[in-house]
């Protein structure tokens, strides 16, 4: 089979050459080109007049060509498909009018090639063009052949709906056999993909479905036509059961992406209708997207474990809708001990995923020992003081001391990488824990010191004057001891400036 293609290309090609030379005074010899139903065809016509002892130098003087189709399916009558006057004054008969052209300079440069665009399946057909030369008159033969590609339902191709994708061609022979190819390979015959009378049929076409088609017919006579057909498949993109994991608390983003432009298949307004079933009621959300945009995530702000479960993204797409499930797995931390945890205590916490499939893996890890950061806050490695990490689905803390004060994060790993993390924040109850408010309380208990200083200076003074009284007078002594208690002040000052500098770090 190969062999004969390759015959059959040469021959094409010797013909195509052949038509590129030219024959003084008559036809150029006739040959067949194949068009696409729907994309343009050139009706090859090359010619330049040679006669002898005369020189032509300006030939579209007296040039002028006649494009006529000998009747087409039917025994028509040959008629004029488009006419160029020597004057440079154009006709085109009316049924193909706008489908028709010949180059504007043709009458000067010899190529008085047809144009069909877009071409028709009735448009198959013998086409002649006569070129007149003042006396002398050349024609070119074409015919015209035309392949036909059906999808079948019409309209945008959308994943998992069955598809029938057919070919014929204006060749008057027998059918013997119709090979497929996909982006050049043979397709198999499968279960999904088997041949019906010639005609392909795809029973669950995906996305890595697109991509180039081809149909080869090859007719009793040899002849072999084909065709080429870019197939688009409207699905989602990415996985097909995606599972999107949230820490509970934050926020999830559930993704339903297309793989293709809506308007690049003509359609316009699109919207995508989320739902999900929880504890027996039925949430809906509508999100509209414009022209330009493939994507219709879902947003929650806040999930819960009760967000958990499978959401369900549904595009209508012309009279079809196109549907994907998004399974939501939120990640929770469970303490062993509700409410406050005293030190010394014996911990476990308990990383757990909502919807687990069995190969997940589990780190714990102390992101940070400093208390008074706030959940959110940002972690560099500089900031790991005391940087632990234990792997397993339950941290174990036989003894709850300060050094596991901290955020604890939870990660969860799957063959493919990191799921998602969670974070828990460990606090222990007790004086000695320094927690936001001990700032507060540091301020008070150095306001009473400094009061208590002042009062005790009083007590001084006072029992200094009462002995003033009783003994005779020395004022410098008084002097001294004011003057002891002024620097004391300042350096109380300093240091409060100090501690207020040190609790703004
Ligand atoms: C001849 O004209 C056709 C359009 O009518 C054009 O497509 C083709 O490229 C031209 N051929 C050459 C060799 O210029
Ligand atoms: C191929 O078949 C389709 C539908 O069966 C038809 O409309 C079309 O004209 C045919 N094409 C040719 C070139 O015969
Ligand atoms: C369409 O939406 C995208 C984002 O969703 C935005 O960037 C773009 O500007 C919008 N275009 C128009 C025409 O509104």
């Amino acid at each position: 089979m190969r062999l004969v293609s390759l015959v059959l290309l040469l021959t094409f090609t010797l013909l195509v050459f052949s038509a590129g030379s030219i024959l003084p005074g008559a036809a150029a010899g006739e040959q067949k080109v194949w068009a696409r139903e729907g994309s343009s065809a050139m009706l090859p016509c090359y010619l330049s007049p040679r006669k002898q002892g005369r020189i032509w130098k300006q030939p579209s003087d007296w040039t002028s060509v006649l494009w006529k189709r000998h009747g087409g399916s039917a025994h028509q009558e040959p008629h004029v498909v488009l006419e160029v006057e020597y004057t440079g004054l154009r006709k085109t008969a009316l049924p193909m009018r706008p489908r028709v052209s010949v180059q504007d300079s043709a009458l000067r440069s010899g190529n008085f090639s047809l144009r069909i665009d877009p071409v028709r399946s009735g448009d198959a057909g013998l086409y002649e063009a006569q070129v007149a030369y003042s006396t002398e008159v050349q024609s070119c033969q074409v015919e015209l052949g035309i392949v036909t590609v059906t999808l079948s339902p019409p309209g945008p191709v959308v994943e998992g709906e069955p598809l029938l994708m057919s070919c014929n061609s204006s060749h008057r022979a027998r059918l013997m056999e119709t090979c497929w190819f996909h982006n050049g390979r043979p397709v198999p015959t499968t279960k999904d993909f088997y041949s019906l009378h010639g005609a392909l049929s795809i029973l669950q076409p995906s996305v890595s479905d697109s991509g180039s088609w081809h149909c080869q017919l090859r007719y009793s006579d040899n002849v072999v036509v084909s065709a080429t057909h870019d197939l688009q498949i409207l699905g989602f993109d990415g996985p097909a059961n995606p599972v999107v994991y949230a820490a509970a608390g934050s926020a999830a983003d559930l993704p339903c992406t297309l793989s293709y432009l809506p308007s690049a298949f003509g359609i316009n307004a699109v919207a995508a209708h989320w739902s999900h079933l929880a504890g027996g009621h039925l949430q809906d959300w509508i999100i509209s997207q414009n022209q330009s945009s493939r994507s219709f995530p879902l947003h929650l702000p806040a999930v819960g474990p009760d967000d958990a479960g499978r959401y369900s993204c549904a595009v209508p797409v012309g009279s079809k809708t196109m549907r994907r499930d998004v399974t939501l797995a939120v990640v929770t931390v469970t303490p062993s001990i509700p409410g406050p945890i005293s030190e010394g205590s014996h911990l476990l916490l308990t990383c757990g995923v909502t919807h687990l499939q069995g190969h997940e893996r589990f780190q714990w890890k102390l992101l940070s020992s400093a208390p008074t950061n706030k959940k959110g806050a940002m972690f560099t490695s500089h900031n790991l003081k005391d940087h632990r990490s234990q792997t397993g689905r339950t941290l174990d803390i036989s003894q709850v001391s300060q050094k596991d004060v901290g955020i604890w994060e939870c990660s969860v790993y799957g063959p493919e990488g990191r799921l998602g993390a969670v974070e828990y924040g460990l606090q222990i109850t007790g004086a000695q824990v320094s927690s936001p408010p001990t700032i507060f309380s540091g301020q008070v208990t150095f306001g009473l010191t400094v009061t208590l200083f002042f009062l005790l200076m009083v007590c001084i003074l006072a029992l200094a004057l009462q002995k003033r009284a009783r003994i005779p007078a020395s004022y410098p002594a008084l002097e001294g001891i004011v003057a002891v208690a002024v620097p004391n002040k300042k350096d109380v000052e300093e240091s409060q400036k100090e501690t207020i500098q040190q609790t703004e770090c």
